[in-house]
């Protein structure tokens, strides 16, 4: 919900009879957050959204936690599984907690059903890949770099240009993805000083209307429960909207990074946050140019938070090991910092060509059983040094 936008056809004032060119009247759906109380958006059908022909149980999402996973830092290459499918298909689910998942998926085909997650939030990073996320607020054309948001309760299909080489990261949110207040004027505005401002935000632009009859299946998420929703009537019938509920997109490489005279801590790089957890994007910047300043992170305990790193390009400049794909998690109550070398080799640098996104949650994050099979075993011992054995 960047701001107010709208699209199509719609009556004024609201709440009031509108109609159809045969007479009969469009069906109004409002969407609403917090109880008629936060962000919402009017919908109007061509039929009602309620029309369900039958709803089949689906097997449920597999989100078994790793067995006794010892609390230690984690490093796991997500380039190393691959799950065939369309983008829900194909997501691979590696942390997770009561609010929050963390998955990623290499998509290789595109999809036949329509989606919806009924209980969650998505925020989908388009690591590779460009497309049309079409939604039944409109579509976005997507390229890499995206970080589309997409609202719970959103009917939606994400298709590829190209089935051969795409990678989304992937967060799954019980609450919703927000700009921080900071960034945000009395009115609402995105500040002067804020990384980001409404510009830079794609919001959906055509509405593709469709009036047709048939069997449309709506594959529904609730929780790790998935059903399918068979409805009559094809569940893009909405001829307008207006409100603040839709998905938009912003892309990473349209953030502008803050910079410090001696280094800044990770709020400086927030992007979203939601009731449990912060988003962060660390992006190319000029480094602290205090003398002797050290850019690297000075070491660190986050005694209520676990740390996790999705590294999407460039040379880190902290850490050994990663590569692109690469997953950290450093969890609740552990030191961590550089690995050797790292502190010192960070002084006198100019800048860093890096980019990440970080996932800061207010609670423990657990690792699934899939980061068993793609694990960096030795990472938790990375922070030796000769000697030290
Ligand atoms: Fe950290």
């Amino acid at each position: 919900m960047p701001f107010y936008h709208k699209l199509g056809i719609m009556p004024s004032p609201k709440h009031t009879a509108f109609r159809k060119p045969d007479g009969s009247l469009y069906t109004e759906e409002l969407i609403s957050t917090k109880g008629f109380s936060d962000v919402y958006s009017n919908k109007y059908h061509i039929h009602p959204p309620t029309k369900v022909l039958r709803i089949n149980e689906l097997p449920d999402i597999d989100l078994r936690l790793r067995k006794d996973p010892p609390v230690k830092h984690i490093h796991f290459y997500t380039e190393k599984l691959r799950k065939d499918g369309d983008f829900f298909d194909s997501r691979i689910p590696y942390l997770r907690n009561d609010h929050v998942i963390v998955y990623t998926a290499h998509p290789n085909k595109n999809p036949k059903d329509f989606y919806k997650n009924a209980y969650a939030s998505e925020f989908i990073f388009v690591h590779r890949g460009s497309g049309k996320l079409k939604t039944d607020y409109g579509v976005i054309n997507f390229v890499q770099g995206d970080q589309i948001v997409i609202p719970m309760g959103t009917v939606h299909q994400m298709f590829f240009d190209d089935l051969k080489d795409n990678k989304l990261f992937i967060v799954e949110s019980d609450s919703a993805f927000e700009i921080p207040k900071h960034y945000r004027n009395q009115y609402g505005q995105c500040s002067e000083d804020a990384p980001y401002c409404e510009r830079d935000f794609k919001v959906p632009t055509e509405l593709e209307v469709h009036d047709e009859k048939g069997e449309f299946i709506i594959r529904l998420k609730a929780g790790n429960k998935m059903y399918e929703y068979v409805h009559p009537y094809h569940p893009f019938d909405i001829v307008g909207w207006d409100g603040y509920h839709y998905p938009w997109a912003f892309n990473i490489r349209d953030y502008h990074p803050k910079v410090g005279r001696i280094h800044l801590p990770p709020p400086i790089h927030l992007l979203y946050n939601t009731a449990h957890f912060v988003l962060c994007n660390f992006n190319p910047r000029p480094f602290d140019w205090y003398p002797d300043a050290i850019a690297a992170p000075y070491f660190h305990t986050n005694v209520d938070s676990a740390e996790m790193l999705y590294y999407v390009e460039g040379d880190f400049m902290s850490r050994t090991g990663v590569e692109e794909g690469s997953i950290t998690l450093h969890p609740i109550g552990l030191p961590h910092g550089p690995q050797p070398g790292k502190t010192e080799a960070s002084i006198g640098v100019k800048e860093t060509e890096e980019y990440a996104i970080m996932l800061d949650t207010f609670g423990a994050l657990y690792p699934t059983y899939n980061v068993d099979d793609c694990e960096d075993e030795e990472y938790y011992r990375s922070w030796l040094e000769k000697g030290d054995k």
